[in-house]
Formats: structure tokens, sequence, C-alpha cells
């Protein structure tokens, strides 16, 4: 027990019910991260619900996915439901409060919750590789794509943006892999139609502006209770990779822009990555590296990540070791495999003699949990049988009358609704081409064979040409500028470097961000 600032997470017993003592995730240790497992219907939203509701009260903004809509009544006061008001009693919360959280809607399909987007050149090359399950090959492609981006000042902001840029990739593809090496056009195509795919499934929605802006997901409330940014990812879970794509961006994104802090308190933010398993499944080696990586040191910014999965062997052991804070519902130990579970997720808690660690794991009720969390210095404490406490909001899901209400209160509403589509990559290839063509039909115009001569820059600065005036017709230098590149190149110009600096960004700070 502890008079340090804590959140109560419920109460364990001996096997005689003997001795009862409550157990808390102290504050301080919140950015150690956590872990929620266990097998269908055992708890494991009711735990993730009562640990968001006590960060919220504690001050600090949580960012949660739900999947299946049931975490949405935590935006509303909950009732007095017997089996709600029994357990309390068990657990000794005495008052037993219903509470209502403040909660921001999100959802990257911008129909049950304000629109979540990002750019394309925040979101990267690998992470889009990742997305698009593209080849070695092809993510090399995508890293060149991102380099000449950057290079020649195209903003890459929406798909169609990614488009135009691999068109003309293509087109260059000749001289491009003279710089950078096998870019071929049938390669830069398959890329094209993986893309066009992720369109059809809904991902364009995602990317664009206006972007999210991280400090929106770190709002707190007047009264100080930390916001609850929940992602309805029903919808999201149908495309596993875009769900997990978007989590991984969104940790990089906080790994970015926070400032290190040390160890806070109490957390600045903290994540709950629910369905953890889908990260992981089929990802790269590299992939899981980077998020080991950024687990580790997203801690020093404050954050805290809390996996939530069924099954603990989903989540990777170098992950799996960094994650202080553990709560174990019930497992299932029928297969080999589930067996296997049980004992490793028996073998990672600190043992407690009055209990056999993997039989309790098949045995807790629902709504129990074998709960360990760190204590003084860092150090796990002895894993507890613990009865978890009933929530301050409603169990289960809210209505969609009350969840556009909340909608149209909250604080970032007309923020994000509307997408704004300024100029870039794809507006600005469309008019060089167009520039192109019209210098090309103006050169066969002049009857000189326009594609044997290069023209001077047409910038803005350039002055028109006269009516029906024809440009003095410079011989093809040897460097073979050709009509499109010099338009290229007068975009570059134009654009200025600082747009370059902000496109040059990857996950986890690989690519370094011009500051
Ligand atoms: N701490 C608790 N207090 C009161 N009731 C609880 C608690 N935990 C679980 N329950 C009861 O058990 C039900 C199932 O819990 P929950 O939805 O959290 O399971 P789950 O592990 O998330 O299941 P799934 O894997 O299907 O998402 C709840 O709807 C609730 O009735
Ligand atoms: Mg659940």
């Amino acid at each position: 027990m502890t008079d340090d600032p804590s959140i109560f997470i419920g109460a364990s017993r001996k096997p005689d019910d003997s001795y009862q003592r409550a157990e808390n995730l102290l504050l301080q240790y919140g950015n150690r991260h956590g872990l929620v497992t266990g097998a269908t219907g055992t708890g494991k939203t009711v735990s993730l619900q009562i640990l968001a509701e006590g960060f919220s009260n504690a001050g600090v903004p949580v960012f949660c996915a739900d999947i299946k809509g049931d975490l949405s009544g935590i935006a509303m006061m909950g009732t007095a439901q017997d089996f709600l008001v029994k357990r309390a009693e068990q657990v000794k919360l005495d008052p037993y409060d219903f509470q209502e959280f403040p909660i921001i809607f999100w959802d990257l399909f911008g129909e049950q919750g304000h629109p979540i987007r990002a750019t394309i050149s925040e979101m990267g090359p690998l992470l889009l590789s990742r997305l698009m399950n593209l080849t070695d090959a092809q993510e090399g492609i995508m890293n060149i794509a991102f380099r000449i981006a950057d290079e020649e000042g195209l903003l890459l902001l929406d798909m169609k943006d990614l488009q135009a840029l691999l068109a003309n990739i293509a087109e260059r593809a000749e001289e491009i892999s003279a710089r950078y090496g096998n870019v071929t056009k049938p390669s830069v195509g398959a890329i094209q139609r993986t893309l066009l795919v992720l369109e059809q499934q809904g991902a364009a929605n995602f990317f664009g502006e206006p972007a999210l802006r991280i400090a929106d997901i770190m709002r707190t409330t007047r009264d100080g209770r930390g916001a609850i940014s929940v992602l309805a990812a029903d919808k999201l879970m149908m495309n596993p990779r875009l769900y997990a794509t978007f989590l991984l961006w969104l940790m990089s994104e906080l790994f970015e822009e926070l400032p290190e802090v040390g160890d806070p308190d109490k957390p600045k933010l903290v994540f709950f990555f629910d369905e953890a398993h889908l990260l992981f499944d089929e990802a790269p080696k590299v992939l899981i590296d980077r998020v080991e990586q950024v687990v580790r040191l997203i801690r020093s910014k404050g954050v805290g990540v809390y996996f939530v999965t069924q099954n603990p062997l989903d989540v990777p052991e170098k992950v799996l070791a960094q994650l202080g804070n553990r709560v174990q519902h019930a497992l299932r130990a029928y297969t080999p495999r589930e067996q296997q579970a049980v004992r490793t997720a028996a073998e990672t808690f600190r043992p407690n003699p009055d209990f056999d660690c993997a039989t309790a794991i098949t045995q807790l009720a629902t709504g129990e949990a074998l709960v360990s969390t760190l204590e003084a210095k860092g150090v796990p404490s002895m894993v507890q049988r613990t009865l978890i406490r009933p929530p301050s909001s409603r169990l289960g899901p809210i209505t969609p009358a009350e969840r556009q209400k909340l909608i149209g209160e909250s604080p970032v509403t007309g923020q994000y609704d509307q997408v704004i589509d300024r100029e870039s990559a794809f507006e600005m290839l469309q008019k060089k081409t167009k520039e192109a063509q019209d210098a090309e039909a103006q050169a066969q115009q002049a009857g000189t064979g326009g594609s044997r001569w290069t023209i001077p820059g047409f910038g803005n600065d350039d002055p028109a040409p006269q009516s029906g005036g024809r440009r003095a017709p410079a011989p093809r230098p040897s460097n073979r500028q050709t009509v499109a590149e010099a338009a290229i190149k007068s975009v570059v110009r134009s654009v200025g470097s600082s747009v370059g600096r902000a496109i040059v960004r990857g996950i986890l700070g690989s690519l370094s961000r011009g500051r």
C-alpha cells in the first residue's frame, strides 16, 4: 500500500479471503508502460476503462482505441447496477462515485469522431512501405521517391500527391536510375497499383490536411482532468495494417515532438494499444526493432504505452520486458500453445508464495486478474490475485445520438472536420506538365522541333511570352536538361528549402527532421 499518488485498480485477497489490500498503480511509474492480457470476455476492456479513468482523474491525457465500441461508455456517467455496487463493496471502494469523463472521439474515417489525418510526408517511407506491404526493392524506390520529393521541393500531403510523384518518377525512370540506382517503370507501376488498392480500402481519408496536432490529444480540462481521446476502431479493424501503421505513426510522432522530461511525477500522456498483436503480426524484424526502440525511448518523454492483447505471446520478448505494470486476466490452457502462453505469463511475474501463478491464471473469474505494478525504485510488486474495481463511467457503448452530441461539443469541433487541399506535389506536377506541354507546343509552333531545345526557367519571375511571340531557341546543352526537368527546377526554386526540410520526416527520427 502506498500514499504516493496512484490509481486504485482493485483489491487482492489471500486464497482464504483472510486478507485484503488495495492494489494501485503508482503514477510516477505510469510511464514505465504496461500490459493487459486475457482471453476474450475476461475483463480486459473494463480494466482499460478503469485505468483510463484513473489517469484522467490524475490529470493525465489518455489516447485509446475502441475496437468494439464498448469503451465509448466512458463518456457517460455510470449507473448503480447491482453487480457493480456489489463489486465496489467487495473491493472496499467507498464511496463508489459515478462520473462522466472528458472525451474526444476520433475516427480515421471521420464518421464516429473527428477525422484524424496525417500527411504522406509525416508518415514517411518506412511506415508507408509497411502499410502497403512492399517488397524490399519497392521500399527502396519509395525511399528514393521521398528523397526526390525533398530535393525537388514537392510537398507530399495526400495520396494523389504520392500518385503524381510516382507517375513522374516512372516517366523519369532512366534518369533517376542513373542517379540513385535501379528504378524501373514496372516496379514503380507495381507500387502505384498497391496505392490504388489502399485508396479503395478507404485509406485516402487518412492522408491529407489538416493533420492531427499532437497538442490536441494532450488536452486537459479546466478542472484538471486529462482528456481521453477515444479512437473509433471498429471499421479500422477491417484494415488491420492501417490500424497498426496509424498507431505506430502516432507513437513516432509523440516521440519526435515531445521534449525529454526524465522521470516525471505522472505521465504526460498514456497510450492504450488494444489488439496489440496486430502491430507485431507478420511485422518484419526491422519494424519490431523500431517498436522496441520507441517504447524504450518514449518513456523519458513521459509517455506510457499500455498494450492490450489476448495472449502475452503476441508481444515480442524485447518489448514485453519493458512493460512494468501488468494486469493478467484469465487464459485458457487447452492447446499446447495456450499452455505455453500461461507458463510465459506466469514466469513474468514476481512469484507469490500463496499461490501458483500458472494455476491461478486459468482459474481467474471475469474481472479478476493477476496484478503486479512497479513499486518503490521501480521494482515489480509481488503478483497479487486481484478483483478489479468497477468503473465510474458507463459500462458498455453509448448511443449514436449521444456520440453525435459529444462530437459537436468537443474542443476540436470545426478544426479537423473539413479537408484542406492546398497546393502540393499533385498540383505542382500537374502545372509543370501543363507548362511543359505549352512550351513544347510553342516550340513546335516556332518550327524548331521543341524536343531539341531547352527553355530558360519559366517560374513566376519569368515574363510571359508576348502573344504570338517566340522565345529565342537555345541549343540543347550537354547536360541533357529536358523541358520537364527545367520545369521541376523552377518549382524547386520557387518553393524554397523550408518545404524541403519539412518533408524529411521518418519514423522514430531515422531520417532527421531539420529543426
Ligand atoms: N472490473 C469489472 N467490474 C465489473 N464488471 C466487470 C469487470 N470486468 C469485467 N466485467 C464484466 O465482464 C464483461 C466482459 O468484460 P470485458 O468486455 O472487459 O472483456 P474483454 O476481455 O474486453 O473481452 P473481449 O476480448 O471480448 O473484448 C463486462 O461487460 C462486465 O460485465
Ligand atoms: Mg474487450
